[in-house]
């Protein structure tokens, strides 16, 4: 076989013929960067090798063909060897830079590749959460009032009552948050501040507490078929540390939190709510948005999460889609659906109803 064609290539094409669609996997597996040296936290947003495996069985399950790609270096290379894939599932969250989670859907768009959950210019601005406020505030979505801390000498100008909350701009898995994100007075501010802009080397958004109940809600599709496919409370058990989904109530999440199905009257207003941020965004396929209540009840906007975690038994999004009675394959397959579509529509076509796929009768509500 001359050289130029690669194994990859060959098999595309044997595929292609038998109308099999060959999906590409990009993630960043926490094991391999342990072993590069970094730490654990550096690492906490990463993917156990299990999370991947459960995403190839699902695919294969669906009819696909996988072909593990792993982070973005390794794409670059396949990339360069000529390598290509009719879509790929990407869950890649990036080591470095404001626009890591971009990075990897950025780079397939230069190959005209597509591939799974949102693009670029989503990844990169849902990754900042103080800007993604200021989007989905002038889209009518209610989310605390804030103040963005970037050096110490700014600290002085927050202007906002107490309670409030702190936490670094652009991280996940509950990274920097405990229950010291608490902030009752001026002193603890300028404390809280100055250890998280030393530790995390970025922003600290200052944001108003919100005391109220927690959810999330999951969302499958893109744009006019984008769908709630449920929402869940988020209940604090005694053991776990109070007030806050923080980081280690999210690591020790089975014995610390009961992820509950709640009443209607919170569902229906966490959906709206999470629509209507999922929609504004244009964020694509699946996903979850953080919702919490204010002291009178009213639903808040606390971030997106356009690159939700996968793992079928510890992640929020599979949870909360089980307890829906959506099992995982089902899950994967209706974000597989909303994929889909890319590799035979333009963008601009994605966001429309009426063509001939349709989300509507397999996702409930
Ligand atoms: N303004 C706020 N008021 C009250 N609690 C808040 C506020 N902002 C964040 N929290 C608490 O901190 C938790 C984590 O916040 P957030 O969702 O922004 O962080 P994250 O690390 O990006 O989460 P994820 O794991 O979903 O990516 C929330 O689930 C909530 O419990
Ligand atoms: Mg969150």
């Amino acid at each position: 076989m001359p050289a130029i064609f690669s194994r990859v290539f060959m098999m595309r094409l044997i595929l292609k013929k038998l109308t099999y669609m060959l999906i590409g996997l990009t993630y960043d597996l926490r094991d391999e960067y342990l072993k590069m040296g970094f730490s654990d936290i550096e690492t906490a947003e990463f993917d156990r090798e299990d999370t991947i495996s459960s995403i190839e069985t699902a695919l294969s399950e669906l009819g696909y063909f996988t072909d593990r790609i792993g982070h973005i270096k390794n794409l670059v290379s396949r990339l360069y060897r000529g390598d290509r894939w009719d879509l790929v599932f990407n869950i890649s969250e990036g080591m470095f830079g404001e626009g890591r989670e971009a990075q990897v859907p950025a780079l397939l768009d230069a190959y005209r590749i597509p591939y799974v959950f949102s693009g670029p210019l989503v990844m990169a601005l849902t990754l900042n959460k103080a800007l993604t406020k200021v989007v989905v505030k002038d889209a009518g979505v209610a989310t605390p009032e804030h103040f963005v801390v970037y050096k110490k000498s700014d600290i002085a100008k927050v202007n906002l009552p107490f309670p409030l909350f702190v936490k670094p701009v652009a991280e996940g898995t509950g990274k920097g948050i405990d229950p010291d994100s608490v902030i009752s007075g001026r002193q603890q501010l300028e404390y809280k501040c100055g250890e998280l802009l030393e530790r995390y080397q970025q922003p600290v958004l200052v944001e108003t507490y919100l005391s109220g109940r927690e959810f999330t809600a999951g969302i499958v599709g893109t744009g006019e078929k984008a769908r709630c496919i449920g929402v869940i409370e988020i209940i604090l058990k005694e053991n776990a540390e109070q007030g806050v989904y923080s980081y280690v109530n999210k690591e020790e999440c089975e014995e610390r939190i009961i992820y509950s199905l709640t009443d209607q009257d919170a569902v229906e207003a966490c959906s709206e709510l999470a629509l209507k941020a999922w929609k504004c965004l244009r964020a694509e396929d699946g996903g979850r948005v953080d919702i919490r209540f204010d002291h009178l009840g009213n639903p808040h906007f606390l971030e997106i999460n356009p690159l939700a975690g996968m793992h079928p038994e510890h992640s929020d999004l599979p949870i909360l889609a089980g307890l829906h009675g959506i099992p995982y394959l089902r899950l994967m397959q209706m974000i597989m659906d909303s994929a889909v579509r890319k590799v035979k529509h333009a963008a601009h076509e994605r966001f429309t109803p009426d063509d001939q796929f349709d989300l509507q009768g397999i996702v409930p509500g």
